[in-house]
Protein backbone atom coordinates (compact mmCIF):
# COMPACT_ATOMS: atom_id res chain seq x y z
CA UNK A 1 0.00 0.00 0.00
CA UNK A 2 0.85 3.51 -0.95
CA UNK A 3 2.94 5.60 1.84
CA UNK A 4 1.33 8.73 0.31
CA UNK A 5 0.12 11.20 3.17
CA UNK A 6 -3.55 11.19 3.69
CA UNK A 7 -5.30 14.73 2.72
CA UNK A 8 -8.32 15.31 4.82
CA UNK A 9 -10.68 18.01 3.69
CA UNK A 10 -12.46 20.04 6.49
CA UNK A 11 -15.62 21.55 4.89
CA UNK A 12 -16.83 24.24 6.77
CA UNK A 13 -20.42 24.14 5.47
CA UNK A 14 -22.61 27.18 6.82
CA UNK A 15 -22.37 30.78 4.72
CA UNK A 16 -24.59 33.05 7.05
CA UNK A 17 -23.38 36.28 7.84
CA UNK A 18 -22.00 35.77 11.22
CA UNK A 19 -22.36 31.92 11.02
CA UNK A 20 -21.53 29.86 14.38
CA UNK A 21 -19.42 27.48 11.79
CA UNK A 22 -15.96 28.76 11.13
CA UNK A 23 -15.64 29.24 14.99
CA UNK A 24 -16.42 25.50 15.08
CA UNK A 25 -13.73 24.78 12.32
CA UNK A 26 -11.14 27.18 14.36
CA UNK A 27 -11.78 24.62 17.22
CA UNK A 28 -11.62 21.39 15.48
CA UNK A 29 -8.33 22.10 12.93
CA UNK A 30 -6.43 23.38 16.22
CA UNK A 31 -7.09 20.52 18.27
CA UNK A 32 -6.42 17.40 15.69
CA UNK A 33 -3.37 19.19 14.06
CA UNK A 34 -1.21 17.74 16.24
CA UNK A 35 -2.40 14.98 15.36
CA UNK A 36 -3.01 15.22 12.26
CA UNK A 37 0.98 15.78 12.15
CA UNK A 38 1.38 11.83 13.81
CA UNK A 39 -0.71 10.66 11.43
CA UNK A 40 0.88 12.04 8.46
CA UNK A 41 -2.41 13.70 7.31
CA UNK A 42 -2.65 16.61 6.07
CA UNK A 43 -5.71 18.97 6.90
CA UNK A 44 -6.70 21.05 4.19
CA UNK A 45 -9.79 23.56 5.24
CA UNK A 46 -12.09 25.09 2.85
CA UNK A 47 -15.14 27.17 3.73
CA UNK A 48 -18.47 26.90 1.18
CA UNK A 49 -18.87 30.13 1.60
CA UNK A 50 -15.35 31.23 -0.06
CA UNK A 51 -16.53 28.59 -2.92
CA UNK A 52 -19.29 30.69 -4.13
CA UNK A 53 -20.72 27.66 -5.81
CA UNK A 54 -24.35 28.97 -7.40
CA UNK A 55 -27.26 26.19 -7.11
CA UNK A 56 -26.63 23.81 -9.13
CA UNK A 57 -26.32 24.86 -12.29
CA UNK A 58 -24.55 22.33 -14.57
CA UNK A 59 -27.04 20.48 -17.09
CA UNK A 60 -24.67 17.08 -17.19
CA UNK A 61 -23.89 15.25 -13.88
CA UNK A 62 -19.73 14.88 -14.04
CA UNK A 63 -19.59 17.44 -16.73
CA UNK A 64 -17.99 20.13 -15.40
CA UNK A 65 -18.65 23.54 -17.87
CA UNK A 66 -18.24 26.13 -14.95
CA UNK A 67 -15.00 27.06 -13.69
CA UNK A 68 -16.34 27.21 -10.50
CA UNK A 69 -17.25 23.25 -10.70
CA UNK A 70 -14.12 22.91 -12.13
CA UNK A 71 -12.54 24.31 -8.62
CA UNK A 72 -14.69 22.52 -7.02
CA UNK A 73 -14.09 19.33 -8.19
CA UNK A 74 -10.12 19.88 -8.17
CA UNK A 75 -10.61 20.51 -4.68
CA UNK A 76 -12.52 17.19 -4.10
CA UNK A 77 -10.33 14.93 -6.32
CA UNK A 78 -7.21 15.54 -4.83
CA UNK A 79 -9.20 14.94 -0.85
CA UNK A 80 -8.53 11.31 0.60
CA UNK A 81 -11.06 12.01 3.03
CA UNK A 82 -13.84 14.14 4.36
CA UNK A 83 -14.40 16.01 7.47
CA UNK A 84 -18.02 18.26 7.10
CA UNK A 85 -18.39 20.81 9.99
CA UNK A 86 -22.16 21.55 9.25
CA UNK A 87 -24.93 22.72 11.37
CA UNK A 88 -28.79 21.88 11.65
CA UNK A 89 -31.19 23.87 9.67
CA UNK A 90 -34.66 22.89 10.00
CA UNK A 91 -34.11 19.04 11.24
CA UNK A 92 -32.00 18.57 8.29
CA UNK A 93 -28.86 19.49 6.74
CA UNK A 94 -28.41 22.64 5.25
CA UNK A 95 -29.02 23.38 1.65
CA UNK A 96 -25.48 24.48 1.00
CA UNK A 97 -24.27 21.11 2.08
CA UNK A 98 -26.63 19.26 -0.25
CA UNK A 99 -25.78 21.36 -3.28
CA UNK A 100 -22.32 20.94 -3.09
CA UNK A 101 -22.31 17.41 -2.85
CA UNK A 102 -24.67 17.33 -5.44
CA UNK A 103 -21.86 19.68 -7.93
CA UNK A 104 -20.05 15.87 -7.97
CA UNK A 105 -20.04 12.47 -8.57
CA UNK A 106 -17.07 10.33 -9.37
CA UNK A 107 -14.39 12.86 -6.95
CA UNK A 108 -16.77 11.24 -3.58
CA UNK A 109 -16.21 8.12 -4.39
CA UNK A 110 -14.95 5.41 -1.79
CA UNK A 111 -13.96 8.47 0.69
CA UNK A 112 -14.58 8.74 4.07
CA UNK A 113 -16.53 11.25 5.82
CA UNK A 114 -16.76 12.64 9.02
CA UNK A 115 -19.09 14.98 10.73
CA UNK A 116 -19.00 17.40 13.41
CA UNK A 117 -22.69 18.84 14.08
CA UNK A 118 -24.10 21.34 16.20
CA UNK A 119 -27.32 22.81 17.01
CA UNK A 120 -29.34 23.15 20.30
CA UNK A 121 -30.88 20.30 21.80
CA UNK A 122 -29.95 17.67 19.25
CA UNK A 123 -26.57 19.24 19.09
CA UNK A 124 -27.05 18.75 14.61
CA UNK A 125 -27.49 15.01 14.93
CA UNK A 126 -30.39 15.08 12.71
CA UNK A 127 -28.70 17.14 10.26
CA UNK A 128 -26.18 14.34 10.34
CA UNK A 129 -28.91 11.48 10.12
CA UNK A 130 -30.26 13.21 6.65
CA UNK A 131 -26.76 13.50 5.12
CA UNK A 132 -25.74 10.08 5.43
CA UNK A 133 -28.26 8.74 3.83
CA UNK A 134 -27.69 11.37 0.87
CA UNK A 135 -23.49 10.79 0.84
CA UNK A 136 -24.21 7.14 0.63
CA UNK A 137 -25.66 7.46 -2.83
CA UNK A 138 -21.93 8.98 -3.87
CA UNK A 139 -20.26 6.24 -2.06
CA UNK A 140 -19.03 8.85 -0.09
CA UNK A 141 -18.20 6.18 3.87
CA UNK A 142 -19.88 7.86 6.71
CA UNK A 143 -17.72 6.79 9.84
CA UNK A 144 -19.29 5.91 12.62
CA UNK A 145 -17.64 8.23 14.99
CA UNK A 146 -18.98 11.84 15.40
CA UNK A 147 -18.70 14.85 17.06
CA UNK A 148 -21.79 16.33 18.10
CA UNK A 149 -21.73 20.39 19.89
CA UNK A 150 -24.60 21.63 21.52
CA UNK A 151 -24.27 25.45 21.24
CA UNK A 152 -26.03 26.40 23.85
CA UNK A 153 -22.73 24.55 26.21
CA UNK A 154 -20.68 27.32 24.04
CA UNK A 155 -18.04 26.18 23.01
CA UNK A 156 -15.79 26.84 25.95
CA UNK A 157 -12.81 24.03 26.37
CA UNK A 158 -14.10 20.43 26.71
CA UNK A 159 -11.41 17.38 27.06
CA UNK A 160 -14.42 14.97 25.98
CA UNK A 161 -14.95 17.23 22.67
CA UNK A 162 -11.39 17.30 22.21
CA UNK A 163 -11.22 13.67 22.40
CA UNK A 164 -14.26 13.14 20.24
CA UNK A 165 -12.28 15.28 17.59
CA UNK A 166 -9.24 13.01 17.64
CA UNK A 167 -10.91 10.13 17.84
CA UNK A 168 -13.24 11.14 14.78
CA UNK A 169 -9.36 12.53 12.98
CA UNK A 170 -8.04 8.11 13.74
CA UNK A 171 -10.76 6.66 12.43
CA UNK A 172 -10.72 9.01 9.23
CA UNK A 173 -7.66 8.46 8.52
CA UNK A 174 -7.67 4.69 8.91
CA UNK A 175 -10.50 4.16 6.72
CA UNK A 176 -8.95 6.40 3.96
CA UNK A 177 -6.06 4.40 3.79
CA UNK A 178 -8.26 1.13 3.91
CA UNK A 179 -10.34 2.19 1.20
CA UNK A 180 -7.67 3.63 -1.29
CA UNK A 181 -7.47 0.60 -2.94
CA UNK A 182 -11.50 1.41 -3.87
CA UNK A 183 -10.24 4.76 -5.03
CA UNK A 184 -7.07 3.76 -7.06
CA UNK A 185 -9.41 1.20 -8.78
CA UNK A 186 -11.94 3.29 -9.88
CA UNK A 187 -9.38 5.47 -11.44
CA UNK A 188 -7.10 2.63 -12.95
CA UNK A 189 -7.22 0.50 -15.96
CA UNK A 190 -8.22 -3.06 -15.13
CA UNK A 191 -5.26 -5.53 -14.52
CA UNK A 192 -4.68 -9.10 -15.81
CA UNK A 193 -6.80 -10.92 -12.74
CA UNK A 194 -10.27 -10.38 -11.54
CA UNK A 195 -10.36 -7.49 -9.29
CA UNK A 196 -6.76 -6.45 -10.13
CA UNK A 197 -5.77 -2.83 -11.40
CA UNK A 198 -2.58 -1.29 -13.15
CA UNK A 199 -0.84 1.47 -12.53
CA UNK A 200 2.86 3.48 -12.42
CA UNK A 201 4.51 2.97 -9.52
CA UNK A 202 5.78 5.79 -7.54
CA UNK A 203 8.31 6.64 -4.77
CA UNK A 204 5.60 6.23 -2.38
CA UNK A 205 5.27 2.30 -3.11
CA UNK A 206 8.84 1.63 -2.56
CA UNK A 207 8.07 -0.44 0.34
CA UNK A 208 5.77 -2.47 -1.03
CA UNK A 209 8.43 -2.74 -4.22
CA UNK A 210 11.24 -3.38 -1.91
CA UNK A 211 9.30 -6.55 -0.11
CA UNK A 212 8.27 -8.08 -3.70
CA UNK A 213 11.52 -8.08 -5.54
CA UNK A 214 13.55 -9.44 -1.77
CA UNK A 215 10.82 -12.29 -1.96
CA UNK A 216 11.02 -13.13 -5.88
CA UNK A 217 15.09 -12.66 -5.85
CA UNK A 218 15.78 -14.97 -2.82
CA UNK A 219 14.41 -17.56 -5.31
CA UNK A 220 16.65 -16.67 -7.84
CA UNK A 221 19.24 -16.97 -5.65
CA UNK A 222 18.88 -20.83 -4.61
CA UNK A 223 18.33 -21.00 -8.18
CA UNK A 224 21.42 -19.47 -8.90
CA UNK A 225 23.33 -20.48 -6.13
CA UNK A 226 24.51 -17.02 -5.54
CA UNK A 227 23.81 -13.87 -3.23
CA UNK A 228 25.28 -11.53 -5.94
CA UNK A 229 22.04 -9.98 -6.98
CA UNK A 230 21.53 -6.48 -6.84
CA UNK A 231 17.64 -6.72 -6.22
CA UNK A 232 18.50 -8.54 -3.00
CA UNK A 233 21.03 -5.83 -1.75
CA UNK A 234 18.92 -2.12 -2.41
CA UNK A 235 18.13 -0.03 0.41
CA UNK A 236 14.61 1.51 0.31
CA UNK A 237 16.24 4.87 -0.96
CA UNK A 238 17.83 2.95 -3.52
CA UNK A 239 14.41 1.44 -4.52
CA UNK A 240 12.96 4.72 -4.56
CA UNK A 241 15.58 6.17 -6.55
CA UNK A 242 14.61 3.65 -9.65
CA UNK A 243 10.87 3.77 -9.08
CA UNK A 244 11.19 7.78 -9.81
CA UNK A 245 13.92 6.95 -13.05
CA UNK A 246 12.68 4.03 -15.03
CA UNK A 247 9.05 3.56 -16.89
CA UNK A 248 6.98 1.10 -14.01
CA UNK A 249 4.36 -1.21 -14.03
CA UNK A 250 2.74 -2.66 -11.24
CA UNK A 251 -0.59 -4.66 -11.01
CA UNK A 252 -2.26 -4.21 -7.56
CA UNK A 253 -5.41 -6.03 -5.82
CA UNK A 254 -7.00 -4.31 -2.60
CA UNK A 255 -4.10 -2.63 -1.84
CA UNK A 256 -1.60 -5.44 -2.57
CA UNK A 257 1.25 -5.30 -4.88
CA UNK A 258 0.65 -8.54 -7.11
CA UNK A 259 3.16 -7.81 -9.81
CA UNK A 260 5.36 -5.43 -10.94
CA UNK A 261 8.03 -4.74 -14.00
CA UNK A 262 10.24 -1.75 -15.04
CA UNK A 263 11.88 -0.55 -18.33
CA UNK A 264 13.85 1.94 -19.61
CA UNK A 265 15.62 2.92 -22.94
CA UNK A 266 19.61 2.03 -23.04
CA UNK A 267 21.31 3.41 -26.11
CA UNK A 268 18.97 1.78 -29.18
CA UNK A 269 17.65 -0.85 -26.76
CA UNK A 270 14.66 -0.84 -24.49
CA UNK A 271 16.07 -2.72 -21.39
CA UNK A 272 13.32 -4.52 -19.25
CA UNK A 273 13.46 -5.47 -15.88
CA UNK A 274 12.66 -6.42 -12.14
CA UNK A 275 9.67 -8.65 -13.65
CA UNK A 276 8.10 -9.85 -10.47
CA UNK A 277 5.07 -11.89 -9.26
CA UNK A 278 3.73 -13.13 -5.78
CA UNK A 279 4.81 -16.54 -5.07
CA UNK A 280 0.94 -17.07 -4.46
CA UNK A 281 -0.36 -16.01 -7.87
CA UNK A 282 2.45 -17.68 -10.45
CA UNK A 283 1.42 -19.69 -13.36
CA UNK A 284 -1.86 -17.37 -13.51
CA UNK A 285 -0.56 -15.14 -16.58
CA UNK A 286 0.49 -12.14 -14.20
CA UNK A 287 4.00 -12.12 -15.77
CA UNK A 288 3.53 -12.74 -19.34
CA UNK A 289 1.13 -9.76 -19.17
CA UNK A 290 3.47 -7.49 -17.50
CA UNK A 291 6.21 -8.28 -20.07
CA UNK A 292 4.11 -7.69 -22.87
CA UNK A 293 2.91 -4.30 -21.22
CA UNK A 294 6.50 -3.51 -20.40
CA UNK A 295 7.30 -3.90 -24.24
CA UNK A 296 4.17 -1.87 -25.48
CA UNK A 297 5.41 1.26 -23.59
CA UNK A 298 8.98 1.24 -25.22
CA UNK A 299 10.27 4.39 -26.64
CA UNK A 300 9.25 4.84 -30.46
CA UNK A 301 13.02 4.90 -31.22
CA UNK A 302 13.99 1.35 -29.74
CA UNK A 303 13.78 -1.89 -32.48
CA UNK A 304 14.61 -4.39 -29.61
CA UNK A 305 13.65 -5.55 -26.25
CA UNK A 306 16.52 -6.30 -24.11
CA UNK A 307 16.46 -8.29 -20.68
CA UNK A 308 18.72 -10.66 -18.50
CA UNK A 309 18.28 -13.09 -15.98
CA UNK A 310 20.06 -15.64 -13.68
CA UNK A 311 21.78 -18.62 -16.31
CA UNK A 312 20.12 -21.03 -14.13
CA UNK A 313 16.86 -19.44 -13.50
CA UNK A 314 14.75 -22.03 -16.29
CA UNK A 315 11.26 -21.24 -15.62
CA UNK A 316 12.03 -17.34 -16.11
CA UNK A 317 14.17 -18.46 -19.72
CA UNK A 318 11.28 -20.50 -20.56
CA UNK A 319 8.59 -17.89 -20.39
CA UNK A 320 11.00 -15.21 -22.61
CA UNK A 321 11.51 -17.93 -24.79
CA UNK A 322 7.55 -18.73 -25.63
CA UNK A 323 6.80 -14.72 -25.78
CA UNK A 324 9.89 -14.32 -28.89
CA UNK A 325 13.15 -13.63 -26.81
CA UNK A 326 16.25 -15.44 -28.23
CA UNK A 327 19.17 -15.99 -25.70
CA UNK A 328 21.89 -13.83 -26.87
CA UNK A 329 26.25 -13.85 -26.28
CA UNK A 330 26.40 -12.09 -22.50
CA UNK A 331 25.80 -8.86 -21.91
CA UNK A 332 24.90 -8.52 -18.51
CA UNK A 333 26.82 -9.28 -15.30
CA UNK A 334 28.29 -12.57 -14.77
CA UNK A 335 26.14 -15.61 -14.16
CA UNK A 336 23.36 -14.05 -16.08
CA UNK A 337 22.01 -15.04 -19.54
CA UNK A 338 21.01 -12.00 -21.81
CA UNK A 339 17.63 -11.99 -23.72
CA UNK A 340 16.34 -9.93 -26.93
CA UNK A 341 13.41 -9.72 -29.26
CA UNK A 342 13.11 -7.25 -32.00
CA UNK A 343 10.40 -5.04 -31.42
CA UNK A 344 7.43 -3.60 -33.65
C1 LIG B 1 -32.54 28.34 8.99
C2 LIG B 1 -32.18 27.80 10.35
C3 LIG B 1 -32.77 26.66 10.80
C4 LIG B 1 -32.40 26.13 12.03
N1 LIG B 1 -32.91 24.93 12.44
C5 LIG B 1 -32.43 24.33 13.53
C6 LIG B 1 -32.79 22.99 13.87
O1 LIG B 1 -33.56 22.36 13.20
N2 LIG B 1 -32.25 22.44 14.96
C7 LIG B 1 -31.36 23.12 15.74
O2 LIG B 1 -30.89 22.55 16.74
N3 LIG B 1 -30.99 24.39 15.45
C8 LIG B 1 -31.50 25.00 14.37
N4 LIG B 1 -31.10 26.26 14.05
C9 LIG B 1 -30.20 26.98 14.96
C10 LIG B 1 -28.77 26.70 14.57
O3 LIG B 1 -28.36 25.50 15.11
C11 LIG B 1 -27.85 27.82 15.02
O4 LIG B 1 -28.34 29.05 14.53
C12 LIG B 1 -26.44 27.62 14.48
O5 LIG B 1 -25.62 28.67 14.92
C13 LIG B 1 -26.46 27.57 12.97
O6 LIG B 1 -25.20 27.39 12.46
P1 LIG B 1 -24.42 28.55 11.69
O7 LIG B 1 -24.31 29.69 12.69
O8 LIG B 1 -23.08 27.98 11.37
O9 LIG B 1 -25.26 28.92 10.51
C14 LIG B 1 -31.47 26.82 12.84
C15 LIG B 1 -30.91 27.98 12.37
C16 LIG B 1 -31.24 28.48 11.14
C17 LIG B 1 -30.58 29.73 10.63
Amino acid sequence: MSTKPIRVLVLTCSTRPGALGPTVTRWLTETIAPRAAELGAELVPVALDDLNLPFLDEEEPGVHRHEHTRRWSAIVGAADGIIAVTPEYNYGMPATLKNALDYLTREWAWKPIGFVSYGHTSAGTRSVQHAKQVVTTLRLVPLGATVAIRIGDGLRPDPARDRAGIGLLDELVRLAHALRPMRERSAAAPGPLPGSYVRPLTSDDASEVAVLQRCCWVDEALANDSLAIPALHESLEDVSDWLSAWHTTGVWRDGRLLGMVRARRTGADWHIGRLAVVPDLRGRGVGRWLLRAAEAAADPGCHRAELFTGAKSLHNIALYHSEGYQTMPPAGPEGTTTLAKPLR
